[in-house]
């Protein structure tokens, strides 16, 4: 009886499905551009308009100091603060007018964490975050910092996260009581803007490889259609080498020798790169270290990997690392290259010098004593 119910549902799924199956895919098929440059132009006092989600939780705390932090750095910027907190509007929710108006204007923004209710309440906002923006690559670099010690000194990974569909595409079914199916969604449009994404963003930083990690061994449609797609893109790039690597032996990999990893970025569908990136992020010592970068068709959206942290909020506690670097690689995406070097370079020597670390890093001090030693540490 079981087994002729499963027979039945997969094609009784797909008939449902068909509508959303083609409503993701109108978002994914968008006229992909190849790399989102950054083109927006400095306003009539010489800077860049930025939009700065702060957040919930300790996001407040740790937006000032990255702003007190770029002030500091003359990073030529004008700050615009939107508040996301979701608005039901048609029964649904959706982020309030003036944060996308805002977002579109000035097609930049840094984010603070957002909190999100388990299994009920409003949908997730970064979700929507991703959604309404066609955040369709999201770009977590994970290197050792010098100064916080972890079971691994040279980690050095770059993994790029095909961001809008795979896993996540939200297309799940009860078929019968009992059995429940989930689409795992991968079209060519949205696997190639991402594999020319990874290939473009490799050049950017001066690595010669990229590698597709997959399931293609399994998931031979799906997975097999991703890495196809990113073997078709590596060959409009003759000066970047192409491979491509089971999951599982990723993660073998990458956790025996990650500087296997060093002269390489990888690009991967949706859930992979969720797992993996976290996996990278623990080596180099966890979320306050990590930062990232969602790359968009109509903007792009740089934050902290890490959650809201209720724990700690409003003690003057929290890391504000994660945040910079995400802030870091802003700058760079906007071409500040200057400022963002001088930034980097500070926050390194201040947790090199580990006088003023944040009780996360194993130290004593509040985030805005940690704050002033960045400053302190800028170079004039
Ligand atoms: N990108 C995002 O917006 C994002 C990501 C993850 C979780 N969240 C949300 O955040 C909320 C809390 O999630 P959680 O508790 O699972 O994870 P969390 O990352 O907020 O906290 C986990 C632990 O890490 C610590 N921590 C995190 N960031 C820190 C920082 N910058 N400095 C010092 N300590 C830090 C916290 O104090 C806590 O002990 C949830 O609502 C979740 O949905 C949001």
């Amino acid at each position: 009886m079981f087994l002729s119910r499963t027979t039945v549902a997969p094609l009784k799924a797909s008939a449902l499905s068909f509508a959303k199956v083609n409503a993701v895919r109108a978002i994914t098929t968008a006229t992909p551009s190849i790399t989102q440059a950054f083109s927006a132009q400095k306003n009539a006092n010489g800077n860049y308009l930025v939009t700065m989600i702060p957040g919930d939780g300790i996001g407040p705390e740790i937006s000032r100091s990255v702003k007190e932090i770029f002030a500091a750095a003359k990073a030529p910027i004008e700050w615009e603060e939107v508040d996301v907190t979701p608005i039901v509007k048609d029964g649904k929710t959706a982020i309030p007018d003036e944060a996308i108006v805002s977002v579109r204007k000035s097609t930049v923004a840094l984010k603070g964490p957002l909190a999100t209710p388990i299994g009920k309440g409003h949908v997730s906002l970064n979700l929507t975050l991703r959604r309404t923006f066609n955040l369709y690559a999201n770009v977590r670099p994970c290197r050792s910092v010098v100064g916080f010690k972890t079971p691994y000194d040279d980690v050095n990974t770059v993994l790029i996260r095909e961001n809008t569909e795979g896993e996540y595409s939200g297309i799940e079914h009860e078929v019968v009581d009992g059995v429940v199916q989930s689409i795992k969604l991968i079209t060519k449009d949205a696997s190639e803007r991402v594999a020319r994404y990874a290939f473009t963003y490799a050049q950017s930083i001066g690595r010669d490889r990229v590698t597709a990690v997959h399931k293609a061994n399994i998931m031979k449609l799906a997975d097999g259609l991703f890495l196809d797609v990113c073997r078709q893109v590596s060959k409009d790039f003759p000066d970047i080498k192409f491979n491509d690597i089971l999951l599982d032996r990723a993660c073998l990999n990458i956790t025996s020798d990650p500087s296997l990893y060093a002269d390489t970025v990888m690009v991967m569908p949706n859930l992979y790169g969720d797992i993996l990136s976290d996996m990278c992020a623990g080596l180099i010592g966890g979320l306050g270290l990590t930062p990232s970068g969602n790359i968009g068709r109509d903007a792009s959206i740089f934050e902290a990997v890490h959650g809201t942290a209720p724990d700690i909020a409003g003690q003057d506690k929290a890391n504000p690392t994660a945040l910079l670097l995400s802030g870091i690689m802003m700058l760079r995406h906007m071409r500040l290259n200057e400022q963002a070097a001088n930034v980097e370079q500070a926050v390194f020597k201040t947790i090199a010098e580990s006088k003023f670390l944040t009780a996360d890093l194993g130290g004593r001090s509040t985030n805005s004593e940690f704050t002033k030693a960045v400053i302190g540490n800028l170079k004039a």
